[in-house]
């Protein structure tokens, strides 16, 4: 018999009998890849769809007393998850290689007093008892199993009957009726779309692992996005100790709330209150360090933007930035030439954000700014003042949300004096902090207030 084969985006999942160098579906690029057609003949596989039929119900007849969360044993994740796990909810933790997720989930999966079962695919039950042992817990009644067929899986879990089941990665998972490779779309969709009727028909919560690809989206298909209730991802530099778990979907909760962990030789441990550490090892007075009242999710987090600015040793001056958005420093350093007047093209400029963490908020730009001035002229900004602020194109300083919750934060950190853009407050009386509240309009103020 012939075999059949088809090409299927890697990114979204449509299917083309040619290969097509740019996907119709998604826009991306080189994302088709030949794939096996599934065995038709296999009519075991329809067995599981003439089962019994679900009555229509009448949704104030539906009761929702099962739904209930149970707590993760872990501030971080609860509040990341919006409360806790949801039975029956599929939670995609999605991140890079190392950044900690098998760490993540073994970590919770010890803690936590439920039925659990742990399924690796790229580890051996060895590997993982070595890891728990490093974590430090061993009376655990967690079950592991190292497997990476979907039918075996399916099996234990008709065995063992677990409250959560672990799947660690989603990607080395297989099934006997696709004949695509290991990892491959096909692959991907059907494992998760199999788990996922068993999750729902026997609310069991899962929490499937999923590796990324180098341009940050989780790798394969988009479509298991779609399918979970839950998208986490699990970001932060390597080199650094900080991780960030930000909720990208939700359906049980917001997507806006963040949960901050460090990792250590024992784990990771739930940072409470990152302010205070991201700030705690700032040298005295040194030019080039600026504090941003930053928020990221929901919290408030003070942040130290450290710059250095020096003559260029060659002709084209470089530009770095590590936590920061290189374009939009170069976009800073136009603004600052050309509407400040500072001559910053013939000068270097590196940019770092202390600790690896990448900032989203768009409220850092000011702090930015300022860290360059101040490593340009070589004068230290007084280390009990902070700040919050958009710049745009023409130098102004824009309005910036949640404006509050960052006067409070810096009050509540000891600063002195934090800067915000003019017309922030509306409504506001600024007298009422403790905290001096200078608001500005334009980069050029604060400078002047600053430096001269
Ligand atoms: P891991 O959870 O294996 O990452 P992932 O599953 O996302 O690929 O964690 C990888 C890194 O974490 C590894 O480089 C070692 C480090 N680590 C610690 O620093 N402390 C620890 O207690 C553990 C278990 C790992
Ligand atoms: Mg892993």
């Amino acid at each position: 018999m012939k075999v059949k084969t088809t090409y299927v985006c890697q990114n979204c999942g449509m299917q083309s009998p040619k290969w097509v160098g740019k996907c119709s579906g998604c826009g991306e690029w080189n994302t088709y890849v030949e794939e096996l057609v599934e065995k038709k003949s296999n009519k075991k596989l329809s067995s599981s769809s003439n089962g019994s039929l679900s009555k229509p119900l009448k949704i104030r007849e539906i009761t929702t007393e099962k739904q209930e969360r149970f707590s993760a044993c872990n501030n971080e994740l609860n509040r990341v998850l919006g409360g806790g796990i949801v039975p029956g909810s599929l939670i995609l933790i999605g991140g890079e290689p190392g950044i900690g997720k098998s760490t993540l989930v073994l970590q919770l999966a010890l803690k936590m007093n439920k039925n659990i079962l742990y399924v690796s695919g790229e580890e051996s039950v060895q590997q993982i008892k070595l890891r728990a042992t490093r974590l430090g817990e061993n009376g655990s009644e967690c079950l592991l199993v190292s497997e990476t067929s979907l039918e075996k899986i399916l099996l234990h879990l008709e065995n063992v009957k677990p409250d959560i089941l672990v799947v660690d990665s989603i990607q080395t998972i297989a099934t006997e009726s696709i004949e695509s490779a290991t990892g491959s779309v096909s692959q991907i969709r059907e494992c998760t779309s199999r788990i996922l009727r068993y999750a729902k028909e026997n609310e069991v919560a899962v929490l499937l692992i999923g590796h990324i690809t180098k341009d940050g989206h989780i790798a394969g298909p988009k479509i298991l996005e779609h399918m979970v209730d839950t998208v986490l991802q699990f970001e932060g530099d390597q080199n650094y100790m900080y991780r960030i778990l930000r909720s990208v979907k939700n359906r049980f909760g917001s997507t806006s709330e963040i949960g901050i962990y460090e990792m250590q030789n024992s784990g990771l441990r739930e940072v409470e209150n990152p302010s205070e550490l991201l700030l705690s090892d700032r040298d005295d007075m040194l030019s080039g360090g600026a504090v941003a009242a930053t928020i990221e999710g929901a919290r408030p987090i003070l942040i130290e933007v450290q710059a250095l600015v020096s003559s260029a040793a060659y002709g084209t001056p470089q530009r770095s930035a590590t936590g920061f958005d290189l374009r939009r420093l170069n976009m800073l350093l136009a603004v600052l030439e050309k509407r400040v007047g500072f001559r910053l093209a013939v000068k270097d400029v590196f940019l770092n954000i202390a600790g690896g963490i990448k900032v989203n908020d768009p409220a850092i730009d000011l702090a930015v700014v300022m860290s360059v001035l101040s490593s340009n002229v070589d004068i230290a900004i007084p280390r009990n003042i902070c700040f919050a602020g958009e710049v745009g194109l023409s130098g102004e300083i824009r309005s910036v949300s949640k404006i509050e919750q960052r006067i409070v934060e810096a009050e509540k950190l000891g600063f002195n004096t934090i800067y915000i853009p003019k017309n922030n407050l509306k409504g506001i009386d600024a007298k009422k902090y403790k905290i001096n509240v200078y608001q500005a309009g334009k980069v050029a103020e604060v400078f002047k207030s600053l430096f001269s």
